[in-house]
């Protein structure tokens, strides 16, 4: 089987003006399936540019993306958004739930936008909720809840079209240690069941949380490899800001 991610010389280059801003400057990465990937680096560096190319979210200047072992570099916007809506899940750092939404109907978005029937979206988005710990809470709305339980209802809203990849971008960012520290054993377990899961962070202790690390600096990477070890930690950010 091919990998189910494959970046192969991905360059992301932005044109201001007269200068360009490589923000991925030639990236190779393969992620297999099951694989709980941390891609880290500090800001600016390109770690939510990566997250959305691979995400479908942007297309890459230069070099091919293949999902799955299909080239999608050259999708039209909606060819990317089934890829998106069928493949990928999502969780950000401020959440994105809409709100005046319910959780349910927040969690159903994606499969409405699948194809996928009425009833069906209701079933799945309440299976959904209940798997992290919600279900009570299907007929609240966002505003209802703390942040660490809009976190876990946005995973719930992206596990529920059951993707083949979980892109979560500093899921972690907004909310304080403790709360932290639940949403990644949460990211744990969903990886032990089996998920593939890519998580940017900017934060050493949580990409050791996961098994394989990224590091990105100047659009380029500079490690891959165990999340445990100390090269995972370059000697630039020993000394600097990390
Ligand atoms: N839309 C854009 N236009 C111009 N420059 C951008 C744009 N998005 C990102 N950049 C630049 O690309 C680089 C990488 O950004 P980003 O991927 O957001 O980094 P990170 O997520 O690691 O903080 C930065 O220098 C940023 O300023
Ligand atoms: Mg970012």
């Amino acid at each position: 089987m091919p990998p189910l991610v494959e970046l192969e010389d991905v360059y992301k280059i932005y044109y201001m003006g007269d200068s360009e801003v490589h923000a991925l400057d030639g990236i190779s990465l393969k992620i297999e399936r099951g694989e709980f990937v941390a891609i880290i680096g500090k800001s600016g560096s390109g770690k939510s540019t990566c997250m959305n190319i691979i995400g479908c979210l942007d297309v890459a200047t230069r070099g091919t993306y293949r999902l799955n072992g299909k080239d999608i570099s050259h999708y039209t916007d909606d060819e990317l958004a089934e890829v998106r809506n069928k493949m990928l899940g999502f969780i950000f750092q401020q959440y994105n739930l809409l709100p005046k939404l319910t959780l349910l109907d927040n969690v159903s978005l994606p499969l409405l936008y699948a194809g996928v029937g009425d009833v069906e979206q209701r079933e799945r988005a309440m299976l959904s909720l209940e798997r992290v710990g919600l279900g009570e809470k299907a007929k609240s709305f966002p505003s209802q809840l703390s942040g660490g339980q809009q976190q876990r209802a946005s995973i719930a809203r992206a596990l529920a079209g059951n993707p083949s990849v979980i892109l979560a971008d500093e899921p972690t960012g907004a909310l304080d240690s403790k709360t932290g520290r639940e949403v990644m054993e949460f990211l744990k377990e969903l990886h032990k069941e089996g998920n593939t899961i890519v998580l940017i962070t900017h934060d050493n202790s949580i990409a050791a949380q996961a098994e394989r690390v990224v590091r990105i600096t100047d659009g380029k990477i500079v490690y891959d490899g165990p999340a445990e070890g100390d090269e995972m930690v370059s000697k630039q950010d020993k000394a600097g800001a990390l």
